[in-house]
């Protein structure tokens, strides 16, 4: 159900708001003061663009029909009225009504229908900016709700006469940025255990003031050779982990792992981190589990599950309807999740940020918005080598539909994009560049802000594929000045079917919607739509809402954690890993660029992929094998398999001793 009955209007006015009358004369001036407020009805003309297609929003107007009169108590849920009792709509047009946003964020609680009650400027590219004043679904809300404010958890009461309440929550995993209403005090009704702390405090490394780059990665020549590594039971110096002493040891050639010294940070606690993640206490085949398969998913802490039953234990609805209150909490749920994402990736407005099933559905949405838009025949769009099948079909399946050229970028013999060749490849046809951050068979770690800033140059716009960076880099789509930025909650320790597009705002505005239907419209009549702007424009139907308010508390646990720590302690993790297996006889690693991410390709002499995997999942170790989707750079290396183990910041030294002990025992057999 998409709307309340009217039978929900409540009769009464609740404690503390105006009434009924002074609502309606605020109501009343409000509408008034619209700029089109008294514009007489007219029909406008569609204007095509340049090529002579008509914009995506142009509506073809109909006569303004609004089922309940003006003043009804009735008016209000389903788009046919202001919602506040004795408000009447405004007649006639309401220019802009069809275009951007007036507020340049949303407005929790009312989702994304407030912003187009409010008129804005003539849109620069021609759509007409009149539209009936049937107004879009201004669902009624009072009190806190209908200013935006959360009510928070619980929507507790103060006890009459007694103390206020507290003002942050006590459930853990609901920090004060994934709690909007926690300011307007609310006490939880039921307690969750505080089972475990997990505080930005308890964690932290050595060095984590020095910046990575400082760093040597074993392929670097001036690293000597690592002593012990491939010895088996050897104990390889692992200050990172067990030995806070050696932490603050100064960097030295020859050292089993890089060194990085003079911090004050307390080591990386590691086992702390593992005891947030439930699974990993998981035993298979008789052994405790052994996750080496994080390119392909992450496990969740404990906080993200417990996020995700306090959701439908206490906050279960469908967003942007409705006046009751549980769809005021998951409506403000939604949206802070939306906020967090954008603070974690350095958007500047969370109206940049489209909730999607995943990168996969981030890039298709992509190429069939954006790319029908802008990519025509004879124009090209290049990707690299290394990409993901998600960065490959999508953009060939727009080549094919508009007569486009799909360019690729090579990459040398570590696995490296060929900046030059890219170069080569710039021209003025050149409509967008779409590149992986990180590698997910490779590793190799992308050299993105260069790329965009190449496309720029030749007026294209660039998409990152982040799906194997976020968990592991800090990342910044503002620095980077990428035009779209996207990646999926479940590689980033948030639950499965939730994803991201970023995309620069006046990008996202002018980009046509992509599916139809409820949500991402502010008014509907059989003739024509007006569509909601960014982001709910692009969020038809019912989303995956509590898996995006699960991907807010995962990327809050990992801010929690820190990405700094979490990027230079699998820096370490991955170097070691390296210096153990690269020795073992019969092992070829692919991907040996100098600059890499979580992921160690290899194949290993005289079997199968998929013998390795299984030899390792009989001692309970999980790595993928196979093509990973992404065949293209496979082939680039002769290969049509690997086995990938793929780091994440809970595995340890121990695990990846596990690992090489398999692989060599299998080595010593051929
Ligand atoms: N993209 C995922 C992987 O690399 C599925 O395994």
């Amino acid at each position: 159900m998409d709307t309340a009955l009217p039978h929900d209007v409540p009769s009464g006015t609740p404690a503390g708001l105006p009434d009924p009358s002074t609502l309606a004369q605020l109501a009343n001036a409000f509408f008034k003061a619209l700029p089109g407020g008294e514009a007489p009805l007219t029909t406008p003309a569609s204007v095509p663009d340049a090529g002579g297609v008509l914009p995506y929003a142009a509506p073809v107007l109909a006569e303004a029909g609004n089922p309940a009169p003006a003043g009804s108590p009735f008016a209000g849920p389903g788009g046919t009225g202001t919602g506040i009792p004795g408000a009447a709509l405004p007649q006639g047009h309401v220019p802009g009504g069809n275009l951007l946003p007036a507020a340049p964020t949303h407005v929790l609680s009312l989702g994304n229908r407030a912003p187009s009650l409010v008129p804005h400027a003539v849109a620069p590219n021609g759509v007409p900016d009149t539209v009936t004043t049937v107004a879009p679904a201004l669902d009624p809300r009072f009190g806190g709700a209908a200013l935006g404010v959360s009510e928070g958890l619980g929507a507790q009461r103060p006890p009459a006469g007694g103390a206020p309440l507290p003002t942050s929550s006590p459930y853990y995993f609901l920090g004060e940025s994934g709690l909007p209403g926690a300011a307007s005090g609310g006490a939880p009704d039921i307690v969750v255990p505080h089972w475990n702390d997990v505080s930005a405090q308890s964690f932290g490394l050595p060095g984590v003031d020095q910046p990575l780059s400082a760093q040597a990665f074993p392929y670097d020549a001036s690293v000597g050779a690592v002593p012990g590594a491939g010895a088996p039971g050897h104990t390889a110096s692992r200050y990172f982990v067990d030995d806070a002493a050696a932490a603050h040891a100064a960097p030295g050639r020859g050292d089993a792992v890089p060194r990085v010294g003079g911090s004050a940070h307390p080591p990386f606690d590691v086992h702390a981190i593992r005891r947030d993640f439930p699974i990993l206490q998981e035993r298979v085949n008789g052994r405790q589990l052994v996750w080496f398969d994080n390119a392909a998913t992450t496990h969740k802490p404990q906080s993200v599950i417990d996020r995700l039953a306090y959701f439908y234990a206490h906050e279960n609805s469908n967003i942007h309807r409705a006046a009751h209150a549980l769809a005021g909490r998951a409506t403000d749920a939604y949206e802070a999740a939306r906020s967090t994402v954008q603070r974690f990736i350095g958007a500047s407005s969370p109206d940049e940020i489209i909730f999607v099933r995943g990168t996969t559905e981030a890039i298709n949405l992509i190429a069939k918005t954006w790319g029908v838009k802008h990519v025509g025949e004879g124009d090209e769009i290049i990707v690299s080598h290394l990409e993901h099948h998600a960065n490959i079909v999508p953009w060939q399946q727009l080549a094919a539909q508009t007569g486009a050229k799909l360019r690729v970028i090579p990459v040398d013999d570590s696995g490296q994009v060929l900046l030059d060749e890219y170069r080569r490849l710039l021209n003025d046809r050149t409509k967008i560049v779409s590149v992986t951050q990180v590698s997910n068979a490779l590793g190799t770690v992308v050299p993105v802000r260069e790329i965009v800033e190449l496309a720029h140059r030749v007026g294209a716009k660039a998409l990152v594929d982040g799906a194997q960076s976020v968990s592991h880099m800090r990342v910044d789509v503002q620095a980077i000045d990428a035009d779209f930025f996207v990646f999926s909650g479940h590689k980033v320790f948030g639950p499965t079917g939730i994803g991201v597009v970023y995309g620069k705002r006046e990008i996202l505005e002018d980009m046509p919607p992509w599916q139809g239907g409820g949500n991402m419209i502010s008014d509907v009549t059989f003739e024509r739509t007006v569509f909601q702007p960014p982001p709910g424009r692009f969020e038809a139907g019912t989303g995956n809402i509590a898996d995006a308010v699960g991907l807010g508390a995962a990327l809050d646990y990992v801010t929690r954690v820190g990405i700094e720590n979490i990027a230079r302690y699998e820096h370490d993790l991955l170097a070691y890993a390296t210096s153990v297996l690269q020795p073992v006889p019969g092992v070829r690693l692919i991907g040996t660029a100098r600059d890499k991410a979580s992921v160690l390709s290899f194949v290993l002499k005289g079997y199968e992929t998929e013998e390795v995997g299984s030899a390792l999942n009989e001692e309970g170790i999980a790595v993928r094998s196979g093509h990973h989707c992404a065949q293209p750079i496979l082939r680039r290396f002769g290969l049509e398999a690997t086995v990938r183990p793929s780091l994440a910041f809970y595995n340890t030294c121990d695990e990846v001793d596990a690992l090489v002990s398999v692989v060599r025992r299998l080595s010593a057999r051929r």
